[in-house]
């Protein structure tokens, strides 16, 4: 997590780096901080909090001025969010500067060799451990900042994208990345270079970006070029390749609407005829996609399918669990990545593994991924963020086109996600002879309907908020849902928790019985998602079972419902559906319930406490 940006060239740096930061926000909002070089000073100022109270904090700290420079945002992990952890961090000359995002997982004993040559520190920090490590490597070697780098980093074990000024040097800047992104937005007439831990902080500048590959380090200099050398064994790297960006500013705008969250809640429809745009001919009952058209045997002659993901990718992952059996009749497991990673699992080159994550860049399932390669196994990526980790690792893979999401708390991305996975269940039911041709066609026909059923549902908006209204207060929530809406359970009572704080468990319906109907009186609100599809007789009687304890009941029901409604508090309406695809409308309402929670308890929506979008580390 963290978020890195920084420019030089011969605009004044401040304002786009501040603007950056801004757009950053999203990986990690502890603290904040800048540093400039005004030509002949390093000026820094750095505080606990948001972007907006470091500028507050700049006013009176520094002078502004300066067209090199750079600035971080934290999601902590060595030491509590205060002023001395934010970075950026400089050297005991104060002649060096860092920012960094990631771990340094052996900075203790780098820290002790560092302390016994003299070295003191002000922070909890690993990142103050690297900076001095650099100086004494630069002292002791005499060499240059570039060749300082990346001999410190060849002691470090652990993750890291970094980017580091030294005041000798003043128009060059050094970055360097493993495990963790950093990307080159590249001016014209290499006049100027914007760095970012992703594109969103220079799309207005340039469309031309390097993302560096692992284990890769830039010594990027201002009206020259920029140099890229393997850490390991200092060859040069030959095809620099720059991409195109793809991305326009309107797109990681808010717009009209309050929060980002609101926007990509809105924008699902759109986003979801993105994910199937000229992949699903639904007339002519074509579904095609390349990444798996040209692996069409490894997926045919699997054993079995493995999901790896983390949070919403996951629940996403457990749609996909349904959908791949239902329908294709292939097996399936899902798995966190974090425990995927450290179990010591079975893993054969008869396995599919499907790596599903919207930034691409989430620490724990890129570790997945990479031991599924190791084990043999076809790794197949559903990301959302072009060019992410994750989508260069696998062996192939489809990207959701959900355009960027920006809310922490995910919402189109899953709807995607699932929308994707469903054309790859479609495919291979098909061709594994499981789906009949007339009921292929109706699942094709009847997901190109989906996006407007989905803008059905998005006008439910005034009748939610009203039910929000009457929850607000409350401590805890139960989502109860079956089948392929069990999933669609969890992922509501963790949109609930993560932006309105308030604590919500997800449960199979029948489960409740096991457990948490103990919790249930006149004061706990119960989401039940009783589709008509499915397992809905068990679910009224679910429903009854809460309703005779004195539960509130909030139930999300298929169009024209009769017997729900009669004993349910508050029921959402959305309409008739496959009951394969119930999951890409039932959620709706869940995210527009957390979002009117979240808003009127005056939470954060788009910048959830404790949270980041990109976890970048285990
Ligand atoms: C974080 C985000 C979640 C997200 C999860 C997995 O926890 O806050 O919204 O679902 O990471 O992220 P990924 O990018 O891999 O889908």
């Amino acid at each position: 997590m963290c978020g890195i940006t920084g420019y030089i060239g011969h605009r004044e740096a401040y304002p786009i780096i501040i603007q950056g930061l801004q757009r950053l926000e999203y990986r990690g909002y502890d603290s904040a901080g800048v540093v400039l070089f005004d030509g002949q000073e390093i000026n820094l100022s750095k505080t606990k909090g948001k972007v907006s109270d470091l500028q507050a904090k700049v006013k009176h700290d520094i002078s502004t001025k300066g067209t090199i420079g750079f600035g971080h945002t934290r999601w902590a992990t060595h030491g509590v969010p205060n002023h001395v952890n934010s970075h950026p961090h400089l050297s005991q000359s104060g002649n060096l500067v860092i920012v960094h995002n990631g771990i340094i997982e052996n900075y203790d004993t780098l820290k002790k060799e560092l302390i016994s040559r003299g070295y003191t520190f002000h922070s909890d920090t690993d990142t103050e451990v690297l900076i001095n490590l650099i100086e004494e490597i630069k002292i002791q070697e005499k060499c240059k900042l570039g060749k300082a780098v990346q001999l410190a980093l060849q002691q470090v074990i652990g993750a890291y994208a970094i980017l580091v000024f030294d005041k000798e040097k003043p128009n060059e800047l050094v970055i360097a990345r493993l495990g963790s992104p950093i990307a080159i937005g590249v001016g014209k007439d290499n006049k100027e270079f914007f760095i970012a831990s992703d594109a969103t902080p220079f799309i207005e500048y340039t469309k031309d970006a390097i993302y560096l590959e692992d284990g890769e380090l830039a010594i990027i200099k201002l009206d020259r070029d920029i140099r890229i050398r393997k850490i390991n064994d200092d060859t040069l790297v030959e095809d620099v390749k720059t991409q195109e960006l793809q991305l326009s500013l309107e797109q990681i705008e808010k717009g009209n609407y309050e929060h980002f969250m609101l926007k990509e809640i809105h924008e699902q429809p759109s986003a979801i005829i993105d994910t199937y745009r000229g992949r699903l001919l639904a007339n002519k009952g074509i579904i095609r996609m390349s990444g798996l058209d040209d692996n069409m045997e490894r997926f045919l002659n699997a054993n079995r399918i493995i999901i790896v993901a983390c949070g919403t990718s996951w629940h996403a992952g457990l749609v996909a669990e349904y959908l791949f059996e239902d329908i294709a009749r292939i097996p399936v497991e899902v798995e966190y990545g974090s425990e995927f990673r450290y179990r010591n699992p079975i893993i054969t080159e008869k396995d599919v593994v499907i790596a599903i994550s919207q930034s691409g860049e989430t620490a724990d399932t890129l570790a997945a991924v990479k031991l599924a390669k190791s084990k043999g196994a076809f790794v197949f990526g559903i990301c959302n963020v072009v060019g992410s980790s994750i989508a260069r690792e696998v062996h192939a893979g489809a990207y959701t086109h959900a355009g960027p999401e920006i809310g922490v708390a995910s919402t189109k991305a899953f709807t995607t996600q699932i929308t994707l996975l469903s054309l790859l269940a479609l495919k291979l039911g098909k061709a594994k002879g499981n789906l009949s041709v007339p009921n292929y066609q109706t699942y094709l026909q009847e997901l190109v309907q989906i996006p407007n059923k989905v803008e059905q549902l998005l006008k439910e908006d005034e009748h939610i908020k009203t039910i929000a209204a009457i929850y607000k207060s409350v401590p805890n929530f139960l989502y109860l849902g079956r089948g392929y809406n069990f999933p669609v359970a969890l992922e509501g009572a963790l949109k609930l928790k993560e932006i309105s704080y308030i604590h919500a468990e997800g449960y199979p319906a029948a489960e409740m019985k096991h457990g948490p109907i103990a919790l249930i009186d006149e004061n706990m609100p119960v989401v039940v998602i009783a589709t008509n599809k499915g397992y809905y007789e068990k679910v009224v009687s679910n429903i009854q079972e809460i309703k005779s304890r004195q539960g509130q009941l909030i139930a999300i029901v298929t169009k024209g419902d009769t017997t729900v409604k009669k004993i349910a508090n508050h029921t959402i309406e959305v309409p008739e559906t496959l009951e394969a695809f119930t999951p890409l409308l039932t959620t709706i309402p869940l995210q527009l319930l957390s979002y009117h929670i979240a808003v009127m308890r005056g939470c954060n929506v788009d910048q959830p406490r404790n949270l980041a979008k990109a976890v970048t580390v285990e």
